[in-house]
């Protein structure tokens, strides 16, 4: 399919590994200029060479921490007026929510619902005034589904999916969307380093934590990035220009309701 995006220029947050690489590469490959982002310089630029060599498109690299006012800038300097952004961060560690500091929670809330508002607010004027925008915010399964332990995300998470849920509305006439991919379990680093936790905690070995995850899932395998890549670049497409304020859930099968 056609994504009629070619010669769009997106912004791919957190992008130097996992799901927004993923991102970053399926958005290059249907003809987008794409920026990707991530603190560590030589793994940004990796990963700029490696979708450019896979794609043909114009990626640049931009080594900076999203959450910071100067990483932002940074961005922003690459690519002034983008069609597209894709927002994402790390999240926060898994942890007790007794244990959380007040700094703790603050941190959380800012990298997790503040950046996202803030990329925002930088980008969505001149989306309205071209009629085209693509916002995609990448969030959690947890947010549907909370998990004990990962209360800090789904709550910073919630809070951004409800303050972006008024801000959709009000520029869906000018053909601009803001949605939300919730990723389940995908086979990323980050899934990797929570899985050894678990099983660190529980004293088990790291294969059987990750088959018992596995075994909670019932397609029975992990998300590949590139299945939840190529579902932003049709979010971020021509044809997904009706669809707006949604949370999809990308999770195998794992919640267990009908809607
Ligand atoms: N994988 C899953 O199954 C899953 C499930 C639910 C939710 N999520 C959420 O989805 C998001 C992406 O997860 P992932 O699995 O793709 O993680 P990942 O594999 O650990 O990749 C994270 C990426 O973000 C970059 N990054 C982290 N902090 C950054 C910052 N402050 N500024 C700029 N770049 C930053 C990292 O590069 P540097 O470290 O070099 O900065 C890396 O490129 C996270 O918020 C995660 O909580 C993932």
């Amino acid at each position: 399919m056609d994504l009629g995006i070619a010669g769009r220029k997106a912004i791919v947050c957190a992008s130097s590994k996992g799901l927004g690489r993923a991102c970053a590469t399926s958005l290059a490959e249907a003809g987008c200029e794409v920026v990707v982002n991530g603190r560590n310089r030589d793994a940004v630029e990796a990963t700029a060479a490696d979708i450019r060599k896979a794609t043909g498109a114009k990626v640049v690299a931009v080594a900076a921490d999203v959450a910071s006012p100067d990483g932002q800038k940074a961005l922003f300097a690459a690519c002034p007026e983008p069609d597209i952004v894709v927002n994402n961060n790390a999240g926060p560690p898994f942890r007790d929510f007794r244990e959380l500091t007040r700094e703790q929670i603050l941190d959380g809330v800012i990298a997790n619902m503040v950046v996202a508002i803030e990329l925002t607010q930088k980008a969505i004027d001149p989306m309205v005034k071209r009629k085209f925008g693509r916002i995609v915010n990448i969030t959690s399964g947890t947010v549907k589904a909370p998990l004990f332990g990962l209360d800090l995300s789904s709550g910073a998470r919630a809070g951004l999916t409800a303050f972006m849920a008024g801000v959709a509305r009000s520029v869906a006439g000018a053909n601009v969307t803001i949605n939300f991919m919730q990723p389940g379990t995908f086979a990323t680093d980050r899934l990797a380093s929570n899985i050894e936790m678990n099983a660190k905690k529980r004293g088990i070995p790291f294969e059987q934590a990750k088959a018992e995850r596995m075994a909670t899932v019932p397609a029975r395998r992990f998300g590949l990035p590139e299945e939840f890549g190529a579902t932003c670049a049709f979010l971020c497409s021509s044809h997904a220009a009706y669809i707006t304020g949604q949370n999809l859930l990308l999770d195998g099968g794992a919640f267990p309701g009908a809607f």
